[in-house]
């Protein structure tokens, strides 16, 4: 479907290779993420587009979406606020999920949101009693095992409960427009719209039949990501789709899309470092290649081995032999691919870095806060202009917007944490690749133990706080505007203290490009 965007993996390699941030880590090139947007878009003009904020919800990625018109489909209240805060319109934001609190759904309401999803009777008067007159759409349950991620039976209800409940809704006082279905993420066969397009034709004539008209349709996600398998093109998706309502529908339908995978995924790259290459035994014709990253370090979707992604070595020109794929963790489960056959260079060693392709989707907010003390998936973004004048505008106000990242580090040698120079110079050092302007320098040697660093920078300024007594040490970058990368500076940093346990959290300031 989004077969030519051959640049993503190439501007994100450049990356990698100038800045060698510490694996495994996401790239996400916006730029990609941009060009996928377009192309849906003119494959499918007629309809109206929420991202599925749940496939990637990096404000990078809301933002660029947002200023390039694109709605959102959200899940709940945080998403809603991520999505507000990167500048979505609260009239594009459709609060898809059918499972919800009445407080959530009043909040909603409150900031502005008036599309929203149900499946039963008891969320739909939740919704009229705490968001009066809104739109609705009615999920109905469809078979999604065609896909390769189905939903099993946790998502909507029978087409004939959907038409009383759709009568119901307006008599309740909301805006019933029409009947929305997801035919399971990763769907490979774009006939799979069809039947559920058909059965959404009958629910609304149903309806029609007792005065109401139901303008709508929402055909949900499911638009595929390029795999191991190359997916059909989108145009086939769109002729399916377009023939089918032209076919079961009566009148023409305002036509809703939820695309979560298809936007993201190509965008993405996961490079993973191998920790250890093994055999079980010395007749084992299959080596265990072990990576720094697994099934809960943002590789989720390889459970059951669902989805199987493409990898790429620097030694793929090289000959190859079947292998066994895991994770790192102490964790039975935490294997990537044992039926699935793959192949990796013979010559590939622990320290050899294996790429994982269009990564975009589910993985970073898949990835576990620190099981097994492995810190989450962090993200680093190429690419990514503005997209209109109104950006260019906004990234004027945006001037001091930034980041604060937060790093408390445990397990570091007292003696290296007692070191005031050796702090001051690892700072340093940590800022100056990292993108940032040192301005000046100080530092504190507290008796009896124990040192504060303090960094003035142009983009704002850095801390480091050492507890030699515990091991312990806290560190604080704060960065504004778009230069400097705090991440890449706390990431070196905790590669010179080599931590035993490390905590690292991002927190945005500001109002960046509204
Ligand atoms: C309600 C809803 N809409 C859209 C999506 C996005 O689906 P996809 O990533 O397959 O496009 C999902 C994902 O599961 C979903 O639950």
């Amino acid at each position: 479907m989004i077969d030519a965007l051959p640049q993503a993996p190439e501007r994100i390699r450049a990356f990698l290779d100038d800045r060698r941030p510490p694996t495994p880590c996401l790239v996400i090139d916006l730029d990609t993420v941009r060009e996928s947007h377009t192309r849906l878009r003119e494959a499918l003009p007629e309809a109206r587009m929420y991202y599925a904020v749940k496939a990637n919800p990096a404000p990078e990625i809301i933002r660029l979406l947002a200023a390039a018109g694109c709605g959102f489909d959200v899940a709940g209240r945080e998403e809603i606020e991520l999505c507000l805060a990167q500048g979505a319109r609260p009239e594009l934001i459709s609060y898809g999920n059918p499972i919800k609190k009445a407080r959530d759904i009043a909040y909603a309401h409150r900031v502005g949101v008036r599309r929203f999803t149900f499946d039963s009777e008891a969320d739909l008067e939740t919704i009229a009693t705490f968001a009066p007159g809104v739109s609705v759409w009615c999920r109905i349950l469809v078979d999604s095992r065609g896909s390769q991620t189905p939903f099993g039976h946790k998502f909507g209800c029978a087409p004939d409960m959907a038409a009383r409940l759709l009568v119901r809704a307006a008599a309740l006082g909301l805006d019933p427009e029409g009947v929305a279905f997801h035919v399971g993420s990763q769907h490979m066969d774009p006939s799979a719209w069809e039947p559920w397009i058909a059965a959404a034709g009958r629910v609304t004539r149903t309806v029609a039949a007792q005065g109401i008209t139901l303008r709508g349709l929402n055909i949900g996600g499911g638009f595929p990501g390029r795999y191991l398998i190359d997916p059909p093109p989108l145009a086939d998706y769109a002729d399916t789709i377009r023939a089918a309502i032209a076919t079961y529908f009566d009148h023409p339908v305002e036509l809703a899309i939820e695309p979560g995978r298809v936007l993201v995924a190509e965008a993405g790259m996961i490079r993973s470092e191998v920790v250890l290459v093994s055999r079980k035994s010395d007749m084992d014709q299959k080596r265990w290649v072990y990576l720094d990253i697994g099934r809960y370090g943002g590789m989720a979707e390889t459970e059951n081995e669902a989805i199987a992604y493409r990898l790429q070595t620097a030694q793929d020109h090289e000959p190859t032999g079947p292998v066994i794929i895991a994770g790192p963790s102490c964790d039975g489960d935490d294997v990537l691919y044992q039926r699935t056959p793959y192949e990796l260079p013979l010559s590939l060693r622990a320290g050899d870095y294996v790429d994982i392709m269009s990564t975009g989707a589910y993985t970073q907010s898949y990835s576990s806060v620190a099981f097994n003390g492995f810190p989450p998936l962090r993200t680093y973004f190429v690419g990514g202009a503005p997209l209109s004048a109104a950006m260019d505008d906004a990234s004027e106000v945006g001037e001091f917007a930034g980041r604060h990242v937060l790093a408390e580090f445990e397990g570091v040698s007292a003696e290296l944490l007692d070191d005031a120079q050796f702090l001051c110079e690892s700072l340093e050092r940590a800022l100056d690749k990292a993108g940032a302007t040192v301005c000046d320098m100080s530092f504190k040697q507290f008796e009896p133990q124990g040192v504060t660093v303090l960094a003035l920078l142009s983009e704002s300024h850095a801390s480091i706080h050492s507890y030699p007594e515990r091991g312990a040490v806290f560190i604080d970058v704060f960065t504004c505007g778009r230069v400097a990368d705090p991440e890449l500076a706390v990431n070196l940093l905790r590669d010179m203290l080599d931590p035993g346990v490390s905590r690292i959290s991002v927190v945005h300031r500001g109002q960046e490009n509204r």
